[in-house]
């Protein structure tokens, strides 16, 4: 993308924050776009902002961020200069509950023009509302998870939500965080062979 067509596409980016083309727009505190570099080669997205992210207008800054903070770092990530991290919708549903089908439609033009400015290579899809809002596709992480997909000639990783990592802590080998841990490997690998 030429540098005028990047200031163009984060321009267009900032009218996000006072967006109210859904209700989620009544509840919520903040908008909550994104946090990294928009040059970053991987962009991990979510599922919406929660307590925390709505306060702070940052996403993945509560318990479900510092885990995903901690698997990015482990497998070698600079969180500063490598990864773009946002949400399929970037305002909190009530009670947290999960976004609407209707609330993902409105919030997608907001995705996609994220998806233009960093241009990334590689996307981590963090659960399966996630999964939903790129790939259109329904189904059980289990079953999603660590299988690479193609996606608008970018490569897609699935993977489980870091707030089910927090519900299921074993470490044990095979255990979701074990295969969290080599999902996210594959995407270092991905990223570091280019
Ligand atoms: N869970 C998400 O999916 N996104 C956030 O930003 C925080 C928690
Ligand atoms: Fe706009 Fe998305 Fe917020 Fe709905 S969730 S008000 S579409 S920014």
């Amino acid at each position: 993308m030429s540098d005028t067509s990047r200031l163009m596409t984060d321009e267009a980016l900032q009218r996000c924050s006072s967006c109210t083309d859904c209700s989620l727009a009544e509840t919520r505190q903040t908008v909550v776009i994104a946090r990294g570099n928009t040059e970053a080669p991987l962009m991990v997205i979510g599922e919406a902002p929660g307590a925390r992210e709505d306060a702070t207008g940052q996403p993945f800054v509560g318990r479900s961020g510092l885990a995903l903070d901690r698997l990015l770092k482990e497998v070698g990530f600079d969180l500063e200069r490598d990864v773009y991290i946002c949400n399929a919708v970037k305002c909190r549903p009530p009670k947290n509950r999960r976004p609407k089908r209707s609330e993902l439609a409105a919030c997608r033009p907001w995705l996609d023009l994220q998806l233009d400015l960093v241009n990334p290579e590689v996307i981590v899809l963090a659960g399966a509302t996630a999964v939903e809002a790129i790939l259109q596709i329904k189904g059980g992480m289990s079953q999603l998870r660590g299988r690479w997909q193609s996606w608008n000639q970018r490569a897609v990783m699935p993977v489980f939500h870091p707030s089910y990592l927090l519900r299921n802590p074993s470490s044990d080998p095979g255990a979701p965080l074990d295969l969290t841990r080599a999902d996210f490997s594959a995407v270092r690998r991905r990223l570091c062979e280019r």
